[in-house]
C-alpha cells in the first residue's frame, strides 16, 4: 500500500486545514497518509509519494516548505510529488504565480508546477501592519474552495491506486 506524506507550511493555519482535507480525501481512497508540518519532516524514508503545500506571503512560499524541497531533491526526484500553494484572497491583487525559488527546483524534482488554491485572511487574528491594512481594505474572508481541493486530492489518490494497464503484454 502506498505511504503518502502530506506536508504543509503555514503561518495562520489555513494551509494546514487544506492539507488536512487533502490527507483525509487521499486516505479515504486507500493510501496510508501521514500529515506533517514541513518543519517536522527530517527525512522521507518509507514514503512513496509526497504532497507538499505552502501558504504564499509576499509572493513567496514559507521557508520550511522550500527547505523540504531543497534538502530532499534526490529522493523527491525518485518519487511522485504533487505541490500546492494557498494564498490569493483577491486575484486582482495576488494573481496566482509560483515563486521563482520553487519554479527553479521543479525540473530537478520532475514535478508539475503547484496548483494554486485561494486562501483565508481572518479579520480577528490578522497580525502585522500589512495584514491589518488588508483587513481594512475589505480583503478578509475565507475563499478556500473545498470542492476544488477535494477534487485535486481525489485525482492524486486515483493516480496512486491506479492499476497499471498490462493488456499490451498479451
Ligand atoms: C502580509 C500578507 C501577505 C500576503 N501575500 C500574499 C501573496 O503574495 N500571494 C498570495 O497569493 N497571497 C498572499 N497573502 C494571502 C495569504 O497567503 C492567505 O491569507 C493564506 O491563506 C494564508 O495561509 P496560512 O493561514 O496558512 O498562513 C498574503 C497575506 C498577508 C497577511
Amino acid at each position: 500500500m502506498a505511504e503518502v506524506l502530506v506536508a504543509y507550511a503555514t503561518k495562520r493555519g489555513s494551509t494546514e486545514e487544506i492539507a488536512s482535507v487533502i490527507a483525509d480525501e487521499i486516505g479515504e481512497r486507500g493510501p496510508r497518509v501521514h500529515l506533517r508540518d514541513a518543519r517536522e519532516v527530517h527525512d522521507l524514508l518509507g514514503y512513496h509519494a509526497v504532497v507538499l503545500g505552502s501558504a504564499l506571503y509576499n509572493g513567496r512560499w514559507q521557508r520550511p516548505a522550500v527547505r523540504l524541497l531543497r534538502q530532499h531533491l534526490a529522493e523527491l526526484a525518485r518519487m511522485r510529488v504533487w505541490l500546492f500553494q494557498s494564498g490569493p484572497l483577491d486575484e486582482r491583487v495576488h494573481p496566482p504565480t509560483t515563486p521563482r525559488a520553487v519554479l527553479r527546483l521543479l525540473p530537478r524534482i520532475g514535478a508539475d508546477p503547484p496548483i494554486t488554491f485561494a486562501g483565508r485572511l481572518d479579520a480577528g487574528t490578522a497580525r502585522g501592519f500589512i495584514a491589518r491594512k488588508m483587513v481594512e481594505h475589505g480583503r478578509a474572508g475565507d475563499f478556500r474552495d473545498w470542492d476544488a481541493i477535494r477534487a485535486w486530492a481525489a485525482g492524486i489518490a486515483d493516480a496512486l491506486t491506479a492499476v497499471p494497464d498490462d493488456r499490451s503484454a498479451d
